[in-house]
């Protein structure tokens, strides 16, 4: 199956490609497409040895392997070379963030909205059977959860609004031209190679290797869904491959809601024990502007329609992820 992966030097791109080499890297041919502006070539380095083809000709997806092609899916002839021979287009390259959506609403629109856009362009031209865009919570906005795919969207942020831009594209061409879409309202994930994000679990870890404090905004009774990235880009392979699947959303979380006050009970005793951080506090700020209260999903309709749900317990992927950021420090004190 050949595969081409949008934003495949970040987090949960790297995730994914690794899980592919893994599975079955015979079966596989990657090309990935991105434009560095979170991910890098390191990041890819990280996980896969790949021959990088020149974004102007970059012909077909070559029958092996794993092949980089430097571009911004906002350049739509760039996006249509790059689509060339793929079966699949997983659609992960985003500007990823809600602050930076309300700071600079064009740039979050023209990488999100027109981004997704293009992309679906180059599966329609070049025959691509299967497109699986990367959405999330956000579209939905304010309501009470369990969150779950018929509830109407009222989108509070710029991202939420480009992301739901990207979930009706992909409706309207299954609907006008038979593309296999799958939208994927991903939860909170967390997971190893996330050493860049700005996310809870990650900065709780970095935090506290680096001897702070873990800060909680507000009284940490907010909830959120937190899934591993074995968990989601399991679901991400089941949405490329499944057969009979096409135009739909689905959550993909896992169920179940935490406080940051519980996920910080759980992440403690693991910093302390796995990394000696006998240090480690926590206290609680100011509550952060627009937080939402409570966030979970239901993920009934995965399971139905994808065979999919969530296996990873919080405090083991907990526990994995903060070995994994363990040992990134461990090899890079050793590679100095
Ligand atoms: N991480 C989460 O918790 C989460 C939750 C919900 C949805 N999502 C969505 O999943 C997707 C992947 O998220 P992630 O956490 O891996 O983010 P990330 O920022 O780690 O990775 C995104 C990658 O896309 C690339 N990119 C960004 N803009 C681009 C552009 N204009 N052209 C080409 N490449 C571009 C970046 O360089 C980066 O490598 C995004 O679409 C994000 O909105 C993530």
């Amino acid at each position: 199956m050949k595969w081409l992966i949008t934003g495949g030097c970040g987090f949960i791109g790297t995730n994914l490609i690794r899980r592919l080499l893994e599975d079955d890297a015979e079966d596989h041919s990657i090309r990935v497409y991105d434009n560095f502006s979170v991910g890098e070539r390191d990041d890819l380095e990280k996980i896969a040895s790949f021959e990088e083809v020149s974004p102007d000709a970059p012909g077909d997806i070559s029958d092996a392997g794993v092949e980089l092609v430097v571009g911004d899916v906002r350049d739509s002839d760039a996006t249509q070379r790059a689509a060339a021979g793929a079966d699949v287009i997983v659609h992960l390259a985003a500007q990823a963030g809600v602050p930076t959506s309300v700071e600079d609403p064009r740039y979050d629109f023209e990488a999100n909205a027109l981004g997704t856009f293009n992309l679906l362009e180059a599966a329609r031209h070049q025959d691509v059977d299967r497109f699986v865009f990367a959405s999330s919570a956000a579209p939905i906005g304010d309501c009470e959860p369990p969150i779950h795919e018929e509830i109407a969207c009222h989108p509070k942020s710029p991202y939420g609004a480009s992301k739901l831009a990207g979930e009706g594209y992909c409706s309207a061409y299954h609907g006008s031209f038979g593309l296999k879409t799958v939208a994927l309202r991903f939860g909170n994930v967390y997971g190893p190679l996330s050493d860049h994000k700005s996310s809870v679990v990650a900065k709780f870890i970095r935090r506290a290797m680096q001897g702070k404090t873990l800060e909680i905004y507000g009284d940490g009774q907010q909830t959120r869904d937190f899934i591993h990235t074995d968990d989601l880009t399991r679901a991400i392979v089941l949405a490329a491959t499944q057969p009979n699947v096409g135009g739909e959303v689905f959550q993909i979380a896992t169920n179940s809601e935490t406080t940051v006050n519980e996920l910080a009970r759980l992440l403690v005793p693991i910093l302390r024990k796995e990394g000696g951080l006998e240090d480690v506090t926590v206290v609680h700020t100011d509550p952060r502007k627009g937080d939402i209260r409570r966030n979970y999903s239901d993920t009934s309709k995965a399971e139905e329609m994808l065979d999919w749900r969530a296996a990873v317990e919080l405090d083991d992927g907990l526990r994995q992820t903060t070995r994994w950021f363990l040992r990134q420090e461990t090899e890079a004190v050793a590679g100095q």
